[in-house]
């Protein structure tokens, strides 16, 4: 099968069975998605960081259905290889079976999703049992939960004390069991994060989790340099768009203010 075909569920878990590593980013509208999938990426998560980086709100909590929806169609449109996968907002699993199916459903149906992701371990597990049972592929999501940050009090290191860090293993062997297709590794020492991907089948992929994942995701205007709110430690920055597009943008208004753009070739 060629390199450039569209990635599907079988082939992202047999990645880790042929020990090839796992690229992802998140991506929410049109024109980074074409980029991103242009340049390789293996998955791209429409994440609900997007409420945050994409649409200004100062958690993930407030982001809709609706809105992440809108967020999946378009990164959709942009892409031809990368699995795309999306998140499920906070409040659209959590209360129940049948809301959470109904919701799942509509990034596939509705979204042209290829899966979706949810955050939680045990207490979550029946609930994506019966959503895969509906043939919707889920992505876990274990240590940091964003969607719980007000209960965790921030967005600190997961898994830290051996009672943590089993209860993270042993919802990882829960998730698996449930039927997810991976597991997204947040903020966790390295060494757990090895660990668990030693022990499940299925592919891990961290975020602040250290090189022993599966695969590696980030946001994407964290690699950029897009997002100047905060910049967490485990993010590798691979350019300065912030300073770049800054720049750019004054030089515009300069040009405009001072009658030197449009020109006579830009002109009709
Ligand atoms: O919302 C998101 O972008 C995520 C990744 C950070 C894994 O969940």
């Amino acid at each position: 099968m060629s390199e450039n075909t569209k990635l599907t569920i079988p082939r992202i878990i047999n990645m880790k069975r042929d020990a090839k590593k796992i690229a992802c980013l998140t991506a929410y509208d049109f024109a980074f998605a074409s980029l991103l999938d242009k340049a390789g990426t293996d998955i791209i998560l429409v994440g609900d960081s997007g409420a945050m980086v994409h649409a200004g709100y100062k958690t993930t909590l407030p982001v809709t259905v609706e809105e992440m929806l809108f967020f999946t169609r378009s990164v959709v449109r942009g892409v031809n290889r990368a699995l795309v996968v999306s998140d499920m907002p906070f409040l659209s699993y959590q209360t129940g079976k049948n809301e959470a199916i109904k919701n799942s459903g509509l990034f596939l149906k509705h979204g042209g999703a290829d899966a979706v992701k949810l955050e939680g371990g045990e207490h979550i597990a029946e609930t994506i049992h019966s959503i895969v049972q509906c043939g919707i592929p889920v992505m876990g999501h274990l240590g940091l939960t964003p969607q719980s940050v007000k209960q965790l009090g921030g967005y600190g290191l997961q898994g830290k004390n051996k009672s943590d860090a089993d209860r993270i293993k042993r919802d990882a062997v829960i998730l698996q069991e449930a039927g997810v297709f991976s597991i997204v590794l947040e903020k966790i020492p390295a060494s757990l994060a090895e660990e668990i991907t030693q022990i499940l089948d299925i592919p891990t992929i961290g975020i602040g989790a250290g090189p022993g994942c599966d695969g590696q995701i980030l946001v994407t205007h964290d690699l950029l340099g897009l997002f100047e709110s905060f910049k967490p430690k485990f993010v590798r920055q691979y350019a300065n768009l912030s300073e770049i597009i800054t720049k750019a943008v004054s030089s515009y208004c300069t040009d405009v203010k001072n009658l030197t753009f449009p020109d006579k070739k830009e002109s009709f």
